[in-house]
């Protein structure tokens, strides 16, 4: 049997145990050509019985391309997140690719080496949500040449395709509908000010207030940083205001289902006392009691335009490039809103 430095059995040693030839054993394992059942079953058993296992790294140099793709996100606790990896890698998988995931954790240092890692793997293309707007991490991608998406959060001024949601709408979209239920007294929590997203529903916040000719109070604002902790530490200063809102817009799911836990835990309910509606409509949102209202992101619709457009790009197809993508959100009316009682 001729060994590979590595120890490993080579191809050679397949076709020998086998008993056919080398040619049948590539056949076998591209599926570029015919091979009846009963010689692959044969070339199958002598791969096991030699110990043969492919080398994908020679393959992947020979081809020009690695059957892979990474996906970048800020946090993998943060559902949003994670409904956004799993329709990633779905579509992924079902495309014959192994999707990379990496979780910079809300670390842009921890982006940066992931994305050498990604960069170094020669990933064929990645879908990119990044930490918050900063331009350095762009560049690495920019120096490597691999096709990219970038998802959710902008990066201003650059030259990349981009895939957005209509967070300024959205932001409207929850206000208005607090207001139609006679709420005039709405507060605000925000997720991270760096955080394009965070910033544009907030400012759909203000334009619906000043669209109903409702005054801005400075104490109905505080932020958070789109983890549940956060949303039930704001809900509690809110809870404190002489004047309490009697509806909160809160800037994402995660932070809604921490606000609901801090009016609960106040005694006071949601929605008879104050009504809640959240951003994103990660899963649990229907599930939790009172059933969350929210501002629904079209999370599969996101990862299949991202996806689409970078398998355009992988295939040499760069046509409207950059392109720029915002999708329309949507308001699902649940149980953590009503009529304003006070
Ligand atoms: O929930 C996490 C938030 O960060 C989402 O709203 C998403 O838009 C991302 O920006």
């Amino acid at each position: 049997m001729t060994l590979r430095k590595s120890g490993m059995a080579t191809i050679n040693d397949v076709a020998k145990k086998a008993d056919v030839s080398i040619t049948t054993v590539s056949y076998v394992l591209t599926g570029k050509r015919f091979v009846s059942d009963d010689l692959k079953e044969r070339v199958h058993l002598a791969m096991k019985e030699v110990g043969y296992r492919r080398n994908n790294l020679a393959r992947s140099l020979r081809m020009g391309k690695t059957d892979t793709i990474g996906l970048v996100i800020p946090d993998s606790s943060n559902l949003f997140f994670a409904e956004v990896s799993r329709h990633v890698e779905d579509i992924g998988f079902e495309n014959q690719y192994t999707v990379f995931l990496c979780n910079s954790d809300d670390n842009p240092d921890k982006q940066s080496k992931y994305l050498d890692v990604l960069i170094a793997k020669q990933v064929d293309g990645i879908v990119f949500i990044s930490v918050f707007n900063d331009q350095s991490n762009l560049q690495q991608l920019v120096d490597a040449n691999i096709p990219y998406v970038i998802v959710d959060r902008d990066e201003p001024n650059t030259t990349a395709d981009v895939v957005l949601v209509d967070n300024f709408e959205g932001g409207k979209m929850a206000v208005n509908e607090l207001i139609a239920l006679g709420h005039r007294k709405i507060a605000c929590i925000t997720g991270p000010s760096m955080v394009n997203p965070s910033a544009d529903r907030y400012l759909g916040y203000r334009k619906s207030l000043e669209n109903s000719g409702l005054p801005f109070i400075d104490d109905y604002v505080v932020s958070g940083d789109f983890r549940h902790k956060s949303g039930e530490n704001a809900m509690n200063k809110l809870l404190r205001v002489s004047n309490p809102p009697t509806a909160v817009f809160v800037c994402n799911d995660m932070m809604a289902i921490g606000a609901i836990r801090a009016i609960n835990k106040s005694g006071l309910r949601v929605p008879e006392d104050i009504s809640i509606i959240g951003f994103d409509n990660i899963p649990i949102a229907e599930a939790i009691v009172p059933a969350l209202t929210t501002v629904a992101q079209p999370i599969s619709k996101i990862a299949s335009t991202a996806l689409d457009i970078l398998f355009s790009r992988m295939g040499g197809d760069n046509k409207d490039f950059p392109s720029r993508i915002t999708l329309v959100p949507d308001l699902i009316v649940r149980d953590s809103t009503s009529v304003c009682s006070n």
